[in-house]
């Protein structure tokens, strides 16, 4: 086997270099190497000191994902990190670009510390669902200090080097990559004679109750459902009340229990899924890109406007534009509020707030989206409507510019036959609100140009969105399978749930809202025939007397003015009317959050199944990676399909036909074969 790990000989510092492309990842031949370059350098007389620095475009990025939940080949990375700082000969980390997991361990375990001045550090790991376990979460707090060490293990959030420098997780930075390693050499001179060595494992780390209880009750919102950052927190308190090796031992522990949890397979298969999402099948990686320099919007409203910031945002110009002056005005200004409002909480600059505003050009001129590269409509949900722009959005858009709906739920094959270049025609179906939201749904027509297409999921990255191709069909991917859900929540409701328990079912599995909340958020009135004689449904009802959702403060809910939802009294009364006239059953009392789960939740899989049948989706973890981005499923779950898999298909398949449902070939079929989706 070739060895990742080399070592080259600078006078008396040896130089123990790790080159394992992409991000020089921990895995089994990097320890062994690094394992046998360290024991060499320790044992050869004529070596003073060790500098372990890595090439390519990171220091060490963590331990190597793809080896967790396989057997494990050795050596383990704690030994690696023992033979470092038990050593007599100091070792200076020199770190480029991301040390992160075990790579900031492997860097802790050093003696010395030094770093570039665009390098970050960090733990992680619990965004996997696991704890730092290579002595992470004991060295921190005993450098840097509990509170700093919270953050950046039960949070997972990295720190820059001149923070790092401050709190002495580096001790020296410089300025370029290119003099890291002379710096690093001629800083390991400096202290090769130096003793005792400092040990990051020999220091204490000071109780903090106090930040403790501050970081608990800050966070206790955000960590709702998960495991990992309690288990995070209780090893860094370890770390202040044991010595190191049982605080070592206890981390240890932890991090195995986590490691064969499903949570955190959950979220490893989320971290891939996401990064296998960008991928095309038939769409090779080098696919030339077209120009993507300047963008058209069509439609200054709420969306049009959120997806304007996201070119803003990093600089790329666009032209806004709308049929009217007033709402033209009203878009831009909305933009602008909406950066002020970040800039007021600190996370822009007033000039960076200008300059965002100055490359936006709104006008009502359609002729003005001539020398965009890339024009996206965000007009009225109308067939006709958006027919007629694209009609007009061909006449005069540049040849080869990307002409993209962000419609969610029409088909993009009819709006591209308005246009003689169907090629060029792609579906970019944003989340509202458009400029937070990770996902995109890259719509991919029966005619889209393989380019186009890989311009648009390179162009999704470049503005910090995960996207996911969907074929075309009714709802695309997520709001396909959303309807099931609303279907069949209503059908609860029917039956005697109320609106506010089958919510409360969802918000315990994990989801940000129910269905009933969503529904309100998003308005009650969207799709309805708008004729208030004619009460078909409960939403219906509601509807005609004015309960549209929040934006009127009564929808399934009452809302007071600072939107906070109460259970209406009113529609209950309209539900147990509406469930007179229509002469349905007595209402049931005996509805538990495990049937309105298996009955709301299940048919939303079996859509999945049925999504990936007709080939609407390309993989499971595709339609994992729609839900988890574009709805708030729960990561700790894995996404709708990866959870089915935890669950049991042949249970899901039981309980489908049990309540009458028509259920998915392709998911009987895998159930009865005991295949599971991922
Ligand atoms: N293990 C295995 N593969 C990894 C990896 C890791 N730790 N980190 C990244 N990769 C792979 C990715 O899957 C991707 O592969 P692909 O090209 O085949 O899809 C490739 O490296 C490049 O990754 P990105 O596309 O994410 O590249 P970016 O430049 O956007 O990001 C990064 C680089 C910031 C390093 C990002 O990859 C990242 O955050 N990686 C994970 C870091 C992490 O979580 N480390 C902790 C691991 S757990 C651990 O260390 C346990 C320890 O405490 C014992």
């Amino acid at each position: 086997m070739t060895t990742p790990i080399r070592s080259e000989r600078e006078g008396d510092v040896l130089v123990v270099v790790s080159d394992n492309p992409p991000v020089n990842a921990l895995g089994a031949a990097v320890r062994q190497g690094l394992l046998d370059q360290m024991t060499a350098g320790l044992a050869d007389p004529e070596v003073k000191a060790i500098v372990l620095r890595c090439n390519g475009r990171t220091f060490f990025a963590g331990a190597d994902i793809s080896e967790f939940g396989k057997p494990f080949v050795g050596p383990d990375l704690l030994e690696v990190i023992e033979r470092i700082e038990s050593g007599d000969k100091p070792v200076v980390a020199a770190i480029h670009g991301t040390a992160l997991g075990g790579g900031c361990e492997v860097a802790l375990g050093c003696h010395y510390r030094i770093a570039t001045a665009s390098a970050r550090l960090g733990t992680p790991e619990v965004k996997l669902g696991l704890l730092p376990g290579a002595g992470g979460t004991q060295r921190i707090p005993r450098i840097a200090g509990v509170a700093l060490a919270l953050e950046m293990t039960a949070l997972g959030a990295p720190i820059t080097a001149l923070k790092a420098l401050a709190v002495g997780l580096v001790d020296r930075v410089v300025e370029s990559e290119d003099s890291l390693v002379t710096e690093a050499v001629a800083f390991a001179r400096e202290v090769a004679d130096r003793r005792p060595l400092p040990r990051a494992s020999e220091k204490t780390a000071a109780p903090d109750p106090e930040a403790v209880a501050a970081f608990r009750k800050a966070n206790a919102r955000r960590f709702r459902g998960f495991e990992a950052p309690e288990a995070n927190i209780a090893c860094v308190e370890a770390a202040t009340d044991r010595p190191f090796n049982e605080g070592a031992a206890f981390e240890r522990q932890s991090f195995m229990t986590l490691m064969n949890g499903v949570q955190s397979a959950a979220q490893r298969h989320i971290f891939f899924a996401e990064r296998q999402a960008a991928r095309i099948d038939d769409v090779p990686a080098d696919t030339p890109r077209r120009a993507t320099g300047r963008v058209g919007i069509i439609g200054a409203g709420t969306m049009g406007g959120g997806i304007a910031m996201n070119f803003l945002s990093i600089g790329i110009p666009v032209t806004l534009l709308d049929m009217q002056q007033g709402a033209l005005d009203r878009g831009v200004g909305v933009v602008r509020k909406n950066y002020e409002a970040t800039a007021s909480k600190g996370r822009l600059t007033t000039a960076q707030v200008e300059a965002a505003m100055g490359i936006l050009t709104p006008t009502l001129d359609f002729a003005a989206l001539a020398d965009c590269d890339l024009v996206i409509e965000a007009v009225y949900e109308e067939m006709s409507i958006k027919k007629d722009i694209f009609a007009r959005l061909d006449a005069v858009a540049r040849p080869g510019a990307i002409l993209a709906s962000n419609t969610s739920y029409l088909n993009i094959d009819e709006i591209a036959s308005a246009t003689a270049r169907p090629q060029d025609v792609v579906g970019l179906h944003f989340f509202s609100p458009a400029n937070a939201m990770k996902l995109l749904e890259v719509v991919r027509g029966a005619a889209t140009a393989r380019d186009v297409l890989a311009t648009a999921m390179a162009l999704a990255k470049t503005i910090g969105k995960v996207a996911v191709v969907s074929g075309v069909c009714y709802g695309f991917i997520g709001n396909r399978m959303l309807a099931p859900r609303h279907i069949n929540a209503m059908k609860l409701v029917l039956e005697g749930a109320t609106p506010d328990q089958i919510d409360r079912a969802h918000v315990a599995f994990g989801m940000p809202m129910g269905p009933f909340q969503m529904e309100d958020l998003a308005g009650v009135d969207i799709g309805w025939h708008r004729d208030p004689t004619r009460i078909e449904s409960v939403r219906d009802a509601l509807n005609a007397e004015g309960r549209w959702g929040q934006k009127k403060q009564a929808g399934f809910y009452d809302y007071d003015d600072r939107r906070n939802p109460t259970p209406s009294p009113r529609v209950a009364e309209i539900i147990a009317d509406f469930r007179k006239a229509s002469g349905l059953a007595e209402p049931r009392t005996d509805i538990t959050d495990q049937e309105i789960i298996e009955r709301t939740l299940y048919p939303l899989v079996n859509e999945g199944a049925l999504i990936l049948e007709e080939g609407m989706a390309q993989r499971p973890s595709d339609i994992d990676v729609v839900w988890i981005y574009g709805y708030g499923w729960p990561v700790y779950r894995g996404g709708p399909m990866f959870w089915a898999d935890t669950v049991g298909l042949d249970k899901i398949v039981a309980s489908l036909d049990r309540n009458g449902f028509e259920v998915a070939s392709s998911l009987r079929a895998r159930a009865e074969s005991g295949q599971g989706f991922s």
